[in-house]
């Protein structure tokens, strides 16, 4: 399986503090089934991580899970939070984001959590978007109260091209019934979806597994079938010609 969203690069934002920490959240990942994940450290107005910030630390904490025998690959990514679409637009252009596999395929955004913040023009930054070719995913609009209170928000973003990203850990309840509720409305309203950890550590993370169990038996084996495909048909976007990052090795013993 493959992670689209999750913070396992250990002190770059609030993910794992240590490498020790992060390496632990690694060994639960592949004992999950796991074997790819995209980091995406935060990019908002507090952490605001760019390409040429995150690449270094990528490339060195594969060196690390190399190391440490754990068969584990990393992508580059960001959770970019929009907050101001004309800062995204110029930040975009300007070509310093760090898009899923540091490739221009899929981008995972991220709205603030203050209502007040969704741009208005937010559906035109979806097309905006689609127009350069790449798919946005807007991580986890289950756990965003503005998106629960009126969900034609979401809508309009998905009908503009926005696929979304529900959090393992809200369909299991881990963020309230809220979440778990509309996390199970919005798979069922939208199809072009996938399921992701957005693990910080190992006390916040539910795997993946899960996840597809949850989905398998909540809403049929053929959603749980189609959710897992269509992170796969990602993964291959992102693996093509992906030949910069360290090849795993088993370690010989
Ligand atoms: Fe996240």
């Amino acid at each position: 399986m493959i992670d689209l969203h999750c913070h396992i690069l250990p002190g770059v934002d609030d993910g794992p503090t240590s490498l020790t920490e992060s390496l632990k959240l690694a060994r639960f990942f592949v004992d999950d089934g796991i074997n790819v994940v995209t980091a995406t450290p935060h990019c908002h107005s507090c952490i605001h991580l760019l390409r040429d910030d995150i690449l270094p630390h990528v490339a060195a904490y594969n060196r690390a899970l190399v190391a440490a025998g754990i068969p584990l690959t990393v992508l580059p990514g960001s959770e970019i939070q929009v907050y101001d679409s004309s800062l995204y637009r110029r930040e975009f252009d300007e070509d310093v984001y760090c898009h899923l596999g540091n490739r221009r395929t899929h981008t995972l955004l991220e709205f603030s959590w203050d209502a007040d913040k969704f741009p208005s023009d937010s559906v035109e930054l979806i097309e905006w978007i689609r127009s350069r070719e790449m798919t946005p995913i807007v991580a986890h609009p289950e756990r965003h109260f503005f998106f629960r209170d009126r969900p034609i928000l979401l809508q309009r973003l998905v009908d503009a091209g926005a696929w979304i990203q529900i959090t393992v850990d809200s369909l299991i309840g881990n963020f309230g019934p809220e979440a778990k509720a509309f996390g199970e409305q919005f798979l069922k309203t939208h199809h072009e979806a996938i399921i992701a950890s957005d693990a910080h550590n190992t006390r916040r993370c539910s795997g993946l597994s899960a996840g597809y169990s949850w989905v398998a038996v909540n809403l049929g084996s053929d959603r749980s079938r189609d959710l897992l495909d269509r992170a796969e048909r990602v993964r291959t976007s992102l693996m093509t010609e992906q030949i910069s990052l360290p090849t795993f090795k088993a370690k010989a013993g």
